[in-house]
């Protein structure tokens, strides 16, 4: 019985989180990096350069730094597609095509990402990567919830599906009628090839990702927090034992 009520009070706090969700602002789910999670980072790395790499660089950033933090050998490298084409194990992971040439087919150069996470969060990368938007039908003029007026494609429109920005009261948004602040919803229009719980890992993935690229330092510190704590536990103890040696005469 009491775990019949407990199951309740669960699906109840479930639905109404749900509701608040799809009534509320901009659905910006939060999104938690995680740098422990390998294969996440893994998924990560895929995703970038599947669908990232083509136009931006993580310049500061080499094969081989990744494959050492995200415990990879050069030849899982190379089988899991992590190694592009003309891209060198010890060398940048520069964008396959140049910034200039990118720059004059989409009109701005696509921006090195080594950094960006660190200037706006993981969490924002992750909400503009589901930010696009079409206005009015499929062949609609595209925006970004996150990054209004941005020059970037929506290269993972195939994936994801066309999405429209939806008002508060259920109308879709109409950017001469209607408050901006009051139409913040994203929905689904057309199914992408991929659904949208595989979709939103993706997503997930490569934000992590960009993540730790940004801040690589972060999972060493990671890496070596077990044993500075260790050293400190030894060092506290040692640090007892000469205290009580050298106050057992005074006492
Ligand atoms: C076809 C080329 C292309 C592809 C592929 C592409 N982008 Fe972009 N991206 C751009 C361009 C161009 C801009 C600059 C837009 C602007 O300045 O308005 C941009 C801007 C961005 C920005 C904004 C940076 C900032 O701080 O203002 C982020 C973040 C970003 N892209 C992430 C990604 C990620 C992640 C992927 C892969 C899922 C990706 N892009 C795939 C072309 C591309």
């Amino acid at each position: 019985m009491r775990r019949c009520l407990g199951a309740m009070l669960l699906s109840t706090a479930l639905a109404s989180a749900s509701a608040s969700a799809s009534a509320g602002e901009a659905r910006i789910d939060p999104m938690q990096p995680d740098l422990q999670d390998k294969a996440s980072l893994q998924r990560g790395m895929k995703f970038f350069i599947d669908n990232c790499q083509s136009c931006h660089s993580l310049e500061y950033q080499r094969y081989s730094r990744s494959a050492e933090d995200l415990q990879l050998t050069r030849e899982a490298m190379q089988e899991r597609g992590l190694l592009p084409p003309g891209g060198e194990f010890h060398g940048p992971m520069r964008s396959l095509i140049p910034a200039e040439q990118a720059a004059d087919w989409l009109g701005v150069a696509p921006p090195d990402l080594t950094f960006t996470a660190r200037r706006r969060g993981s969490d924002w990368l992750y909400a503009f990567l589901d930010g696009f938007y079409r206005q009015g039908g499929p062949d609609g003029a595209v925006d970004n919830l996150v990054l209004p007026g941005v020059a970037m494609p929506p290269v993972l429109e195939s994936m994801q599906g066309v999405q429209r920005r939806m008002c508060a009261d259920g109308r879709a948004y109409d950017p001469d009628a209607d408050d901006a602040d009051a139409c913040r919803r994203l929905q689904v229009v057309e199914a992408g090839s991929m659904t949208p719980e595989a979709f939103d890992r993706g997503i997930r993935d490569v934000s992590n990702f960009l993540g730790y690229v940004a801040e690589p330092s972060r999972l060493q510190a990671h890496r070596l927090a077990p044993k500075v704590l260790a050293f400190l536990a030894v060092f506290a103890f040692i640090a007892y034992l000469l205290k009580r040696e050298y106050w057992r005469d005074i006492d």
